[in-house]
């Protein structure tokens, strides 16, 4: 099998898992590592074995390189994805793909006129967890689907995260943080998202870091953190979505699918594996499964991509399905501050699920 070489830019926190999940598939192999900050780049490279780190600008001239993972902050995630395409490679982008819809179109439509592809977090869509819910709602198992209902509640990110600012700009909140995990299972469980009605609120101008070298630095606030949102789905069935930065109650992992012959609760949509229950109506003792991710988490969508690529057929976790997750998003935060409904107009298809006993580690 031919080796496809990666490149990363962004050594920050979630590149340990990225790094620990990429060294371990068959047929890729990293190859630099790159950061604004070149300290940072390099104590990563040290710590997971790679040959080389340095500047963005270094990485997108080697030849030996096809995929790069974009693992900035959100408010630089489209400018970089689109050094990326503009270098003739594909992308891999950390989630939101763009903080606006002009700017992820734009890098689709460039992206598809250099004929490279662009992929896009949540890949834990693909974990098998989730793979096993969607598995059942495909099956009929809960009949015809009528609602859904998800729940993403915290006090905030500032209580773990030692550089926490971006979540509370431009791209982040608990929406477009935490939103795209939840909307993109519901997007392959139901199909797209064809309008939605949503109120927020932000209920302090500024938080504290409470971990890392930096506790007890306070910073502003910009994003509303708290979000609630009724969504229409283009098939007909509705949901409701709430997402909060705001409560001291941890509720989260939340995800309901009603349907004519039960409730399908699923596993956490920002996890790849975990429990699924299944109610009956007039039953209140649910059937339990427990799924194992298989060692197989984040990184699994660039695999997955990969593969694609090799195969010559489209990848799953693809810019069109986080566009449209972005739109969604979008028109939630449009509709908030409008206080009136919004239209999404972007669409995608439910990808189709991945073959059983699937892994990118052999
Ligand atoms: N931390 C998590 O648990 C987590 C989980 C899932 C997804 N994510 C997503 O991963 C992305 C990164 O998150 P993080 O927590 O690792 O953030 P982080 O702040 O820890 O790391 C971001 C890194 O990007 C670098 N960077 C910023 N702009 C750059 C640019 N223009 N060129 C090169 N490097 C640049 C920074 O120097 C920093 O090292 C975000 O989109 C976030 O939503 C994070």
């Amino acid at each position: 099998m031919q080796t496809i070489g990666v490149g990363v830019i962004g050594t920050g926190m979630i590149s340990n898992q990225y790094l620990t999940n990429l060294t371990s598939f068959r047929g890729m192999e990293v190859r630099y590592l790159a950061d604004l900050d070149s300290d940072r780049a390099r104590a990563q490279a040290e710590k997971f074995g790679i040959a080389n780190s340095g500047s963005s600008k270094e990485l997108l001239g080697r030849d030996d390189i096809e995929i790069v993972i974009n693992l900035t902050i959100p408010a630089v995630h489209a400018e970089v994805s689109e050094s990326i395409v503009a270098s003739q490679k594909h992308v891999w982008s950390e989630k939101p793909l763009a903080t606006s819809g002009d700017s992820a179109r734009a890098l689709l439509t460039r992206a598809e006129a250099q004929g490279v592809r662009v992929g896009c977090a949540p890949d834990t869509f693909l974990g098998r967890g989730v793979q096993r819910a969607l598995q059942l709602i495909r099956d009929g198992v809960i009949g015809e689907p009528v609602y859904a209902n998800t729940a993403f509640m915290t006090p905030g990110p500032e209580v773990s995260h030692p550089n926490p600012e971006f979540l509370f700009a431009a791209g982040g909140g608990p929406l477009f943080d935490m939103g795209p995990y939840y909307l993109t299972a519901l997007v392959q469980a139901l199909g797209p998202i064809a309008s939605v009605n949503a109120a927020a609120s932000t209920s302090r101008a500024q938080r504290t870091i409470q971990v890392g070298p930096r506790a007890g630095t306070p910073f502003d606030v910009t994003t509303a953190t708290h979000y609630s949102a009724q969504l229409k789905f283009r098939g007909g069935v509705t949901g409701q979505s709430v997402f909060s930065f705001d409560s001291a109650l941890v509720r989260t992992g939340v995800i309901e699918i009603t349907g004519t012959e039960g409730t399908l609760v699923f596993p956490d949509p920002n996890q790849f594996g975990g429990v699924l229950r299944l109610y009956r109506p007039g039953s209140f003792e649910p059937e339990e499964f427990s799924v194992d991710s298989g060692g197989l988490t984040r990184g699994i969508g660039v695999a997955e991509m990969a593969e694609a690529i090799r195969e010559d057929r489209p990848h799953r976790a693809s810019g069109d399905l986080a566009c449209h997750v972005l739109d969604t998003m979008l028109a939630i935060e449009g509709s908030a501050s409008r206080q009136s409904p919004m239209v999404v107009e972007s669409s995608a298809a439910p990808a189709p699920l991945l073959a059983g006993g699937w892994d990118p580690r052999n």
